[in-house]
């Protein structure tokens, strides 16, 4: 009997801006169950910003990092330019925005559209943009959670993979809801990532069918 075909390992870039618990999160799955059985491997880490506990992350765990400020660059297109040739340069297969704050532009997408996953702290398409768990509180909602999705040219608008529910208590402040939010998150994103890393998908308008 032949062997079953063993799928190429996927190549990850992740993009970071700030604590780095879900870059942490993918880390910890790939190093625990290994790079072949979860089908993906982190092979560079990146950043708009520098000095921040994601890219240290990634520092010990011996991954490349880059930073690439939008203050560095005359406009924001060269900034966005400057971004998608180097994480061209490290060949991902699919790009990971795990609390990357900055929105990318057109040369980025035309590059990574359709394989750019992000993570957001509310349940899209309510409380989009930078303050998704703040807005979800001002609002008085009563259940948030997050979204793992496709990045397209709107904000927090692109097709969704899945989502979690976290509901919100009285005695919630941005804080303490955004931590429970990212318990639900990190194990989420984690699943997510392995399984559109392992099985493939389509995206079919705004549906994700994992195949
Ligand atoms: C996550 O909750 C992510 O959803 C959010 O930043 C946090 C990053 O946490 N992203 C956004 O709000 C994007 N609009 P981490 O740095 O600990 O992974």
């Amino acid at each position: 009997m032949a062997a079953k075909p063993v799928a190429p390992i996927k190549r990850l870039v992740v993009l970071v801006s700030g604590s780095g618990t879900n870059l942490q999160a993918l880390l910890d799955e790939i190093a625990a169950v290994g790079a072949e059985a979860y089908g993906a491997e982190i092979v560079a880490v990146g950043a708009d910003r520098e000095h921040i506990e994601g890219l240290a992350r990634a520092e010990r765990a011996g991954l490349p990092t880059f930073v690439r400020k939008v203050k560095d660059y005359d406009s924001r297109d060269e900034w966005d330019a400057a971004l998608a040739e180097t994480v061209s340069a490290h060949e991902p297969d699919l790009v990971v925005s795990a609390g990357f704050m900055k929105i990318v532009g057109k040369e980025f997408l035309s590059r990574f559209g359709g394989r750019f996953v992000n993570t957001h702290p509310a349940l899209l398409p309510s409380f989009p943009g930078a303050h998704g768990v703040r807005d979800a509180l001002a609002y008085g909602a009563k259940v948030t959670g997050c979204t793992v999705h496709f990045v397209d040219d709107g904000v927090d608008t692109g097709p969704i993979i899945a989502q979690g529910v976290v509901e919100v208590r009285d005695e919630d402040d941005e804080s303490a809801l955004h931590e429970r939010i990212k318990e639900i998150e990190r194990r989420l994103l984690v699943e997510v990532v392995g399984r559109i890393a392992r099985s493939g998908y389509r995206i079919e308008g705004r549906k994700v069918v994992i195949q």
